[in-house]
């Protein structure tokens, strides 16, 4: 299932963490839709390798530069270079995160610090750092933010990525307002367990709690990569242009379900 040909056409895209998981699904999707796209991450080898199987998969050309979301000078650079590259910057898809889980009486401070400067740090220095080409883009640009639902609830064992994620959706609904202005939409996608991610591999399949998690899901099954792309499709075409300041929920139907 997916949208119309061509509905993203004309379009420039930079999604962080692009090169791997859910973000690799964004980027096919945004790129087989007619957007042209840019990955950021840490490590060349993994941009490399995505690039020549986005081109060898779906015919895609996507840039890449090497960038890590907690240096904000660096990021500016690469964005600045990608917008060069792509004509623009139309949208701007902060997926980048890390996450890993510890209890908190036993988590470091720089453990703590370092995922909140990817998440939360990482995505303020991404929003700021695009600006300049997200004011310039002419049906108005596009921030959309990954999330979790977790981030809604407490996230035992993930203090760190649960106030980072919590954080990135108020930053949204501020921007929302503060960003209106220049035309910009700032929104949140809160994906539920998705299969085949390294993060539900190593969060919750390792943990040996898988069938646990897929009996609290009301569909009964993990979520795809193609299910989050379609969202961030909604939110990033002509379909979400009156929508700012919220998130979407693609779960399965858990958000409701926290209390049986
Ligand atoms: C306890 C840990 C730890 C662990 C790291 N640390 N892993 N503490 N348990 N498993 C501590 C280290 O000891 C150190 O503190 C501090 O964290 C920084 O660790 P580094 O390895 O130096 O950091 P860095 O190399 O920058 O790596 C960042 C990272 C790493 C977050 C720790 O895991 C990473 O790069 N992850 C990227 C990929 C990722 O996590 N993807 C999953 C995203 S999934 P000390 O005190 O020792 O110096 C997601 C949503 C999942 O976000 C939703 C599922 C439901």
């Amino acid at each position: 299932m997916s949208y119309a040909e061509g509905i993203l056409n004309g379009k420039s895209a930079i999604v962080t963490g692009g090169a791997t998981g859910i973000g690799s699904y964004i980027v096919r999707k945004l790129g087989t839709l007619g957007a042209k796209v840019g990955i950021v991450s840490r490590k060349e080898e993994n941009l490399i390798e995505a690039a020549r199987k986005f081109k060898q998969d779906d015919g895609l050309d996507v840039v890449w530069r090497t960038g890590d979301v907690r240096d904000p000078d660096g990021i500016k650079n690469s964005f600045d270079e990608l917008a060069g590259d792509l004509g623009g910057i139309d949208i701007l898809v902060c997926n980048a995160a890390g996450n890993f889980i510890c209890p908190t009486e036993e988590l470091s401070w720089n453990g703590w610090r370092t995922v909140i400067e990817i998440d939360l740090n990482g995505t303020f220095n991404c929003c700021q750092a695009a600006l300049l080409h997200l004011k310039a883009a002419t049906d108005g640009g596009r921030i959309i933010s990954i999330s979790t639902t977790q981030a809604d609830y407490g996230w035992p064992g993930a203090a760190h990525a649960g106030a980072a994620k919590s954080g990135i959706q108020n930053l949204m609904k501020t921007l929302s307002v503060e960003w209106g202005k220049f035309g910009i939409r700032a929104n949140w996608v809160s994906p539920g367990p998705i299969e085949g991610t390294e993060g539900v591999d190593r969060l919750i399949i390792q943990q040996g709690l898988a069938d646990q998690v897929k009996e609290r899901i009301p569909l009964g099954t993990f979520g795809e990569g193609d299910d989050i792309a379609n969202a961030v499709v909604y939110l990033s075409s002509a379909t979400g242009r009156y929508v700012s300041g919220t998130g979407l929920a693609v779960d399965g139907g858990s958000q409701w379900d926290r209390g049986r």
